[in-house]
């Protein structure tokens, strides 16, 4: 699919994570310290958005049933089950443009 423009710059305060959605697929784009990072939004144990959860550093905690996320990585944290890890997405910034890619 490519390179895909999302959001501004603007539209992500530093610590925060908004949804939003490309073709049909939700994506979680995270502001950690300046950076941006974007992974799946749903949470692989029951399909909660994620961007309702929490931010914290760069730990994303859903909100349904606590499972704990790397943003940065994808990778499980912290939950009682084995369940799936976050696909992420490679993030670029031009021109206060936010893009992902997919
Ligand atoms: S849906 Fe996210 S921890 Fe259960």
């Amino acid at each position: 699919m490519g390179k895909i423009i999302v959001c501004k710059t603007s539209d992500i305060p530093l610590g925060k994570m908004i949804k939003v959605s490309i073709d049909g697929r939700d994506i979680l784009v995270a502001n950690i310290d300046g950076k941006y990072c974007a992974t799946d939004d749903s949470c692989t144990h029951s399909g909660a958005s994620l961007a309702e959860g929490k931010l914290d550093g760069c730990t994303i905690t859903c909100g349904w049933h606590a499972a704990k996320f790397d943003c940065k990585t994808g990778k499980l944290i912290e939950f009682p089950a084995k369940i799936r890890d976050l696909t992420t997405y490679n993030v670029s910034v031009e021109s206060n443009n936010i893009f992902v890619e997919m």
